[in-house]
């Protein structure tokens, strides 16, 4: 008698490979050609998983999730050049400030917080940023490496740039 035995691997037991399931046509796809998941497909495997062709060729959603060393890397280059106009115009403020003695245009601890707010900006979310940012871009390419190692926990990073941004804001004006 046909039909699926209860004793059969559990890969054979799957549905059958529809026309229209490109995601995992995809998926199969890459294992056929590169192998099983072995720590040197883990990222195009992994990203086959996740998104379907047509979802991954959108640009907006290609850059948010890209695991990719050299859009990190400008990603990165992009955050810190946001901040460093938020950190330009509290710079700006500060020269107000002390553009004539006894000036009363901010208040002693807006001054601070902004005094503050601009190191901090300047140091950790510019300076430090745009060093990742070309290090993310060329290291791979000077070493011959495809890819920096976790690529995934490399793009986490990026995203952890704003996010801090805004976190250390909210703290410092309380
Ligand atoms: C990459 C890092 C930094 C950059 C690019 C930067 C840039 C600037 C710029 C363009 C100004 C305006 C200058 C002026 O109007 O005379 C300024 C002012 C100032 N910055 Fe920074 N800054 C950086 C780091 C820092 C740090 C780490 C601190 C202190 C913790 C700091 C404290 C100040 C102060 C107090 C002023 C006002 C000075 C004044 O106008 O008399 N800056 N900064």
């Amino acid at each position: 008698m046909e039909g699926p035995s209860p004793n059969r691997p559990a890969a054979d037991r799957r549905p059958p490979l529809l026309a229209t399931d490109t995601r995992r046509q995809d998926c199969l796809r890459h294992r056929g050609r590169e192998g099983e998941m072995n720590g040197t497909t883990t990222i195009t495997a992994t990203v086959a998983h996740l998104l379907t062709p047509a979802e991954r060729q959108h640009w907006k959603l290609a850059w948010l999730s890209s695991v990719d060393h050299k859009r990190i890397g400008i990603l990165y280059m992009l955050t810190a050049l946001a901040f460093f106009v938020i950190g330009g115009i509290e710079a700006l403020l500060i020269r107000l400030q002390l553009i004539v003695p006894n000036n009363t245009l901010l208040a002693p601890d807006t001054y601070n917080w902004l005094f503050t707010m601009h190191g901090t900006t300047m140091i950790f979310l510019v300076a430090m940023p745009a060093v990742f940012g070309i290090a993310n871009y060329v290291l791979p390419l000077q070493i011959g490496a495809r890819d920096m190692a976790f690529p995934r926990l490399n793009a986490l990073g990026v995203w952890l740039v704003p996010f801090g941004g805004r976190l250390v804001r909210v703290h410092a004006a309380e």
